[in-house]
């Protein structure tokens, strides 16, 4: 884990060292603990904002060195804007601003969880606390060579001064276990495909055993032995064996159905026969996004102990042109027994999803379930990288997803579906095919889903645009964004755990 920062509670009144860090409106308003740190500085900060220009927008930040008649190196004023107006998704953010300020200073810091109009609520230090994490992480696991300055790693610490320290740390505790949900889901993403192939993947995954985790790894024998012909399709052109991996967390009242979630675990997608160009190819690396989400989520839920029953699945695969590969045209049995004429062979993660889908739908009986994939480029030419896109059967379970999407900030925008979509994937030679032709790529792809769920509420994230290589932001400077694991956790914590 590339984790740079830790970060404690202290008190109020306790006395800032090194970096302190402070909130103020747009009128320049500091609350009462904080002006009593400030002191004489107040009029300090007035001058320097004045100089720098600085109005307290939201997120705006003013860095003063060395500051007359303070025992401290720096003092960082943070803007909030109009303080009324605030969203959770705005104190992550002010986390993140106050990260990126720090940089990689081994300086401690003390961060005044303050607002003008009194103490922050706990849910705000500790969005303040989670955006800390999620921007200092980085994935430099690979560089010996640092620059200068980075030397070894980083690991500043950063206090948060709250009114309640014992209320603050206990809020914390769930929230940290969801940021290193989260990393965990970014460290998978950026891993280069020769050292994460499909076998060192469950292993990984294996390694929530740890936290009561229940986990059982189908090689290919076993899947052959299920039907899993579509999945098994795609990893036969590969010397890296596929695997699929069921996680099983039991938080919840025992007997009652598991919510379950679905992962695209392409460990790498050269497109196989239907071979992909060679510009860019390596961010193909990525392409089991998916299922690094849904390992991040059994992580974060399971470290939390939620108190649901939850199945994670992923289908690990990489897809290879090879002698042995699949050819564009072969026709393949899935384990639902559909059978599916392949066209191309660089649609696989519809043909590996159709058998987990299936096998969950059938063997867990679930609530629900939600699959997450890389899946189609053209999801990114309908929505780019600011919406994952959402294809459901059932409205309700989309509303809340929606809903779960605008309070965490990992926004979801619902596509549709339709029977004369459907009707595109019929094939001449099979039940259907693999790809629906140059319109609707997304929607096509979602169809071909849809006929592997047979009755269970379900919605598909196509996440191509966002689960990697999507701009940078106050919350991630890391390719791999870990993109879905806080989603799916609050969508879990809003209406799923007893
Ligand atoms: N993994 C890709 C989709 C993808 C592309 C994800 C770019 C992230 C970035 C997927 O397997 C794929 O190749 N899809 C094809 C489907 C087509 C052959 C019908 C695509 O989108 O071009
Ligand atoms: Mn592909
Ligand atoms: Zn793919």
């Amino acid at each position: 884990m590339s984790d740079a920062v830790k970060v404690g509670f202290v008190p109020f009144s306790a006395a800032a060292r090194g970096i302190l860090v402070v909130f103020c409106d747009d009128s320049l308003k500091f609350g009462p603990a904080t002006a009593k740190a400030l002191g004489k500085a107040t009029d300090l900060v007035k001058r320097a904002a004045a100089a720098a220009q600085f109005k307290g927008k939201s997120g705006a930040a003013l860095d003063i060195l060395a500051p007359e008649g303070l025992k401290i190196s720096r003092l960082i004023v943070i803007g909030t804007g109009k303080a009324q107006a605030l969203k959770i998704s705005d104190f992550l953010k002010f986390g993140g601003v106050v990260s990126g300020k720090l940089g990689a200073g081994k300086d401690g810091a003390t961060i005044m969880a303050e607002l003008p109009g009194g103490a922050m609520s706990n849910e705000q230090l500790v969005a303040v606390a989670s955006g800390l994490r999620l921007r200092a992480y980085k994935f430099d696991r690979y560089k010996t060579k640092k620059k200068e300055g980075e030397e070894g790693p980083v690991h500043a610490d950063v206090s948060l001064a709250v009114a309640d320290v014992a209320a603050a740390r206990k809020a914390f505790a769930p929230a940290g276990h969801i940021v290193d949900g989260v990393i965990i889901a970014r460290d998978l993403v950026n891993e280069p495909p020769n050292v994460l192939y499909p076998e060192e993947f469950a292993r990984r995954a294996s390694q929530l055993r740890k936290l009561g985790v229940a986990i059982e790894v189908l090689d290919v024998k076993a899947m052959h032995k299920l039907g899993m012909g579509a999945l098994l399709g795609v990893g036969q052109g590969s010397s890296r064996p596929s695997r699929t991996v069921i996680m099983r967390w039991n938080g919840g009242k025992k007997g009652t159905a598991p919510v379950a979630f679905i992962g695209k675990g392409v460990c790498f997608d050269t497109g196989g026969i239907s071979i992909k160009p060679a510009g860019s190819m390596e961010e193909m690396k990525g392409d089991m996004g998916g299922a690094a989400c849904v390992v991040g989520l059994m992580h974060a839920l399971a470290a939390r102990k939620a108190k649901v029953n939850v199945v994670g699945a992923i289908g690990l695969v990489e897809n290879m042109p090879d002698g042995n590969a699949q050819r564009p045209g072969d026709i393949v049995t899935s384990m639902s027994g559909q059978t599916i004429e392949v066209i191309n062979t660089d649609a696989e993660g519809r043909l590996v999803l159709a058998d987990v889908l299936w096998y969950v739908a059938k063997k867990m009986k679930p609530k629900f379930m939600v699959d997450l994939a890389t899946l189609t480029g053209a999801i990114m030419v309908a929505l780019g990288t600011e919406h994952a896109g959402m294809f459901s059967n059932n409205d309700e379970l989309a509303d809340r997803l929606l809903k779960a999407g605008q309070e965490t900030g990992e926004k979801v925008w619902r596509m549709p579906l339709s029977a004369e979509y459907d009707k595109l994937i019929d094939s001449q030679f099979a039940d259907m095919k693999n790809t629906g032709g140059r319109h609707g790529g997304s929607i096509t792809a979602a169809q071909f889903l849809q006929r592997f769920v047979d009755n269970t509420p379900w919605a598909h994230l196509d996440i191509a645009g966002t689960a990697m290589g999507a701009p940078k932001t106050d919350i991630n400077q890391s390719w791999g964004s870990g993109y879905g694991v806080r989603l799916l956790d609050r969508l879990v914590a809003d209406h799923y755990e007893s």
